[in-house]
């Protein structure tokens, strides 16, 4: 028994990691035929551009010769190709044919600043900036020629170091590279973003049916509201030009402070990231009619451009990206804090751009001797004028010049960054120290405690009450279902469960009082954290709840934070309905259907969740510590009405049943989607498939966030003992 369903755990470990393990070389399927949306980008830049993911290889991550990339980066700044001239040429005398700083600052930006707190969604680890939908956002116009810029590099550390350089890491590289090329400050590099074979992960992002589901624009383009990033589908955070397209600067302050708190950013990192990333290059364009069809019309040659030409049809100075035109700084290759000297220093004139938008035009100020720089300001950059808070980090930036490289490198790596999730998951030769956002973990013990003791002691107080063992399982899932394996935030590691925000949920209510039952086994262990105590025992729980008992794998070394800072964003999100709950949250875990189905077959406390899934045993006097499989047959073979518990909690209630059943939105989400109830039916009629699935996808879930690395997970290493 034991071996079986270790092995069984181990093979789901493995299967989780093995799509990360994608041959090289391969174009794998064209991306017109994804079901998903109005628009799709076609296969040729996949196959030709990008496309080939180079399989993840930890070591050449983090051996590669980060400082030789950048070299090759920094030279394809100044080598200005026909298929997309360089800006600027003559500028700088380093740069005689122009320099693509400007355009490599925006594309790490782009492909990051997709990410948005709520679900994890979004940035730049994966690339999938290569693929629909992302790639075709009015935004992203362009970039298809950044990512060619890139290309060589990409194939040549391919071949020179296989598995070292994903196109992800080379996008927000090239992003820190023009930054240092032009004189600004980096932190640092956290390398291991892993290539993603397609847009799927991005979906939910849109314009697609999945959006609609879970992150839908209720109030309409422009106006878009958490859960979605931006306020304007297609666009990265708000619409320059105004809200709404009308160039009111007041009424873009909103917005803007909206849009950046939805990826976790403050005022001064918004002010900071808006001055510092518009230090460089300058907008495009230069003519009325737009940058022609995007990749969803024209996959092979995407924004070819209007205007001119010939050779210089629809670039160089006939370009057309965002549609506005020209500089925000008189030295778009140098970086400094003259945006803000200019927002601040002249009188703004709106005027409308050659693109056909409004855009702002400086006029010296009344008694100003200086003449005013040929430079602009769009109607999102006014808006800093407009709000105190934005104006006090204005003027604080236009003096202070260090002031403004601290916050700006640290923004800027919290930007690139934040999506990789935990410190553990970073790799390579230039990282940085933990940063705040990263939300670092003390190391564990040298001697991990006698879990064997621990485990003896759970089970005495399993024994001295018989809810006892579904109250330490309900702990443990509360404790480890946080998890996001879209931005790896959450999990039971940490134990941060203690803490408000989350003590507080509804969810976890009375969960404190489990806590304290647990206390005197803590106390009495000098190395053991709460994190490992909490899975143990619910560990344990399920393992004795079985008959005969199971034999679940425990992986100690969890350490305990010392608050529960940065896990705001983890609380219950809602959705339009049960079903698209529990199928986004189990996306959004990480889990496939079947095996968060197989969570749900826990023990249950009826203390602790009046309304949570009554099974026959309990009604008939039974005990809540037996693991069964009456779950599944209590949910599959009755009829179930909506109503509202005592407590005004959403149940659902047995219709013909003459005991008390009750059951929770999520086992009616459960209950009501295809894939889910399949699984539901499997385990009701197979009770060792269902302790099998659960131990495995238990293991799983308590495991998934013992990260070893982008990929690795530090109890797939073989025990010491
Ligand atoms: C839930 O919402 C989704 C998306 O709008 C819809 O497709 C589905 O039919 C709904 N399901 C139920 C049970 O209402």
């Amino acid at each position: 028994m034991r071996k079986q369903f270790e092995l069984t755990a181990v093979a789901l470990l493995l299967s989780c990691l093995a799509h990360l393990h994608v041959s090289a070389g391969k174009c794998p399927h064209a991306h017109v035929n994804l079901e998903t949306g109005p628009i799709g980008i076609a296969s040729h830049e996949s196959c030709t551009l990008a496309q080939a993911p180079s399989s993840y290889d930890r070591a050449q991550v983090d051996s590669l010769d980060i400082d030789a990339v950048k070299a090759d980066i920094k030279h394809v700044l100044t080598d200005s190709k026909a298929f997309w001239p360089a800006d600027f040429p003559g500028m700088e005398a380093h740069a005689p044919e122009g320099h693509y700083g400007g355009l490599m600052v925006r594309q790490a930006w782009h492909c990051s600043g997709s990410y948005r707190s709520w679900d994890g969604r979004g940035g730049c680890d994966g690339a999938r900036q290569r693929f629909f939908p992302e790639g075709a956002w009015p935004d992203n116009t362009n970039l298809d020629k950044a990512r060619k810029l890139l290309q060589p590099i990409k194939e040549k550390w391919d071949v020179k170091a296989p598995g070292a350089l994903s196109f992800s890491d080379l996008i927000v590289l090239a992003g820190d590279t023009a930054i240092q090329a032009m004189g600004g400050p980096v932190l640092g590099f956290c390398a291991g973003r892993i290539d993603d074979a397609d847009g799927s992960a991005s979906l939910e992002l849109g314009p697609t049916r999945e959006q609609q589901a879970v992150a839908p624009c209720t109030r309409g383009q422009g106006m878009c509201e958490q859960p979605l990033g931006q306020t304007t589908m297609g666009l990265i955070y708000v619409d320059p030009e105004g809200e709404l397209a009308v160039p009111e600067p007041k009424n873009t302050v909103a917005g803007i402070r909206s849009t950046f708190a939805r990826m976790g950013m403050d005022d001064k990192e918004t002010v900071a990231l808006i001055g510092g990333g518009h230090a460089f290059g300058k907008t495009h364009g230069a003519c009325p009619t737009g940058a022609g069809n995007d990749p969803s019309e024209s996959p092979s040659n995407p924004w070819p451009g209007t205007c001119g030409s010939g050779s210089l049809k629809g670039k160089g100075p006939n370009a057309f990206t965002s549609g506005f035109e020209g500089p925000w700084t008189s030295k778009p290759l140098k970086w400094d804090n003259e945006y803000f000297k200019n927002l601040v220093e002249y009188d703004w004139m709106l005027i409308r751009g050659s693109g056909g938008h409004f855009q702002w035009q400086p006029l010296a100020k009344p008694g100003a001797t200086k003449q005013p720089k040929d430079v602009m300001m769009l109607t999102s950059d006014m808006a800093l004028l407009e709000d105190p808070e934005y104006v006090k980090y204005v003027k604080l930036f236009a003096e202070d010049q260090a002031e403004l490289d601290e916050t700006f490198k640290n923004a800027w790596y919290k930007l690139v960054t934040r999506d990789m999730g935990p410190y553990s998951r970073c790799l390579g030769k230039a990282l940085p120290p933990p940063q705040p956002f990263q939300r670092p973990l003390p190391p564990p013990p040298s001697q991990l405690p006698d879990f064997d003791a621990v485990k003896a002691d759970v089970t005495s107080l399993l024994k001295a009450d018989a809810e006892n063992g579904a109250k330490f399982t309900h702990l443990a899932w509360q404790c480890a279902n946080t998890f996001r394996a879209t931005d790896y935030a959450g999990g039971c590691n940490g134990a941060r469960i203690r803490f408000s925000p989350q003590k507080d949920w509804p969810s976890n209510k009375g969960l404190d009082q489990v806590l304290d039952l647990l206390e005197p086994i803590k106390a009495k262990y000098d190395t053991l954290s709460y994190a490992d105590l909490i899975v143990l025992a619910g560990t344990t729980a399920l393992e004795q709840g079985a008959s005969p008992p199971l034999s679940i794998p425990f992986c100690g070394g969890r350490t305990d934070a010392s608050n529960g800072e940065g896990t705001e964003e983890l609380g219950p999100r809602s959705y339009m309905n049960v079903s698209v709950a529990i199928s986004d949250n189990t996306k959004v875990m990480g889990l496939t259907p079947r095996e968060r189905v197989a969570l749900a077959g826990i023990l249950r406390s009826p203390s602790l969740q009046r309304a949570a899934g009554y099974t026959d045993s309990w009604n008939a006097g039974g005990s809540p510590s037996k693991l069964t499989h009456d779950y599944f047959k209590v949910l599959m073979d009755n009829a179930w009405e909506p109503t509202k518990s005592a407590a005004g909690v959403d149940e659902y209630r047995a219709v013909a049943s003459k005991q008390q059943r009750f059951m929770t939105p999520s086992d009616e989400g459960i209950r009501t989607t295809p894939e889910f109830a399949a699984a539901a039916r499997e385990f009701a009629a197979n009770e060792l498939r269902f302790l099998q699935a659960l131990a495995a996808a238990w293991v799983r879930i308590m495991n998934a966030d013992r990260f070893d690395g982008p990929a690795g997970n530090v109890c797939d290493k073989p025990s010491p003992s």
